[in-house]
Formats: C-alpha cells, sequence, structure tokens
C-alpha cells in the first residue's frame, strides 16, 4: 500500500451519510415582531389588522405612495400577487386622516434547496462537516444535521 503524503494522512473523507435538511423560518422563536416573511413568486397578502371592511385604508412602501406594480386593495388588505424579490421593504397601512394602522417589514425569499455537504475525518473520533447551501434564501435559514 502507498504511504499517503504527509498532509492527508490524517484526514479521512467520513462516507458515513450526513443527511441534512433545511428549513426557512417558520417555527416558534423565528417570528420577529413586525416581519412577515413571503415565498418569491406566490401572492402575499400584508393585512391591515384594524381595518377590517374599512374604506379609506391606504398603503404605502418605504415611507412612499408607490406599490409594486400589479398590487390590489382589497377590504383593506394589499395584495402581491406573484410578487418579486424586489417587492420587499417596509410597508405601512394608515387610515383616511394618514394616521398609522399598522406597520409591517416584508422580507421576501426563496425556498431553501438540499445543501452540498463534506465531512472530514481527522481521526477515529473527530469529524467536522461543512455544508454549501444550493439556494441563497434571502432569510434566516436554519439547516438540521442528522448523521449515522
Ligand atoms: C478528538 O479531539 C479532542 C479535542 O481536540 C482530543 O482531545 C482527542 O484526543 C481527539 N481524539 C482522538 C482519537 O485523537
Amino acid at each position: 500500500m502507498c504511504t499517503p503524503t504527509p498532509g492527508l494522512r490524517r484526514v479521512m473523507v467520513l462516507l458515513a451519510a450526513a443527511l441534512v435538511s433545511a428549513s426557512v423560518a417558520a417555527g416558534e422563536g423565528w417570528r420577529e415582531e413586525g416581519v412577515q416573511y413571503g415565498q418569491v413568486g406566490a401572492d402575499v397578502v400584508l393585512s391591515c389588522a384594524s381595518a377590517p371592511g374599512r374604506s379609506g385604508v391606504e398603503w404605502r412602501r418605504d415611507g412612499a405612495a408607490t406599490l409594486p406594480e400589479g398590487c390590489v386593495l382589497r377590504d383593506g388588505d394589499l395584495l402581491l400577487p406573484r410578487a418579486e424579490l424586489a417587492a420587499g421593504g417596509a410597508y405601512s397601512c394608515h387610515d383616511g386622516t394618514g394616521q398609522l394602522l399598522r406597520s409591517i417589514s416584508l422580507r421576501l425569499g426563496y425556498l431553501p434547496g438540499i445543501p452540498s455537504v463534506t465531512c472530514r475525518a481527522s481521526d477515529y473520533e473527530n469529524f467536522s462537516c461543512s455544508w454549501t447551501p444550493s439556494v441563497e434564501t434571502f432569510l434566516p435559514t436554519r439547516y438540521i444535521t442528522t448523521y449515522r
């Protein structure tokens, strides 16, 4: 058998399966106050909590009245059909007098994919794994790893 090169002698790629799953922020403890997460390409609804059926509700984005193209106002709610990534931002709804009713920070992104995982064992007890995401989600993303 050949002698491994010194630098690689103790490095061994761990072939045991490392299973990694990923999830987008949805679980408990992940919600930030006033932040709403949405998926790019899906219909996103921003609700103006205290104004059911109220007329005269006005939405603003980043303080201005310019809203994403194609948006729809329905019963005081703001619909963003097939939201684009660039539609994220600081939204606020106001009553007829301009008074702030609710502000929402909308963060849009993509579902995570299975990351590619590399594991190395320096000896028979210790190993380390690292991963590279396959998708830039633009959202807080948690990767859960198990091994056997
Ligand atoms: C594994 O790493 C720990 C901490 O660095 C070290 O104390 C231990 O000796 C290592 N195990 C082996 C088998 O070398």
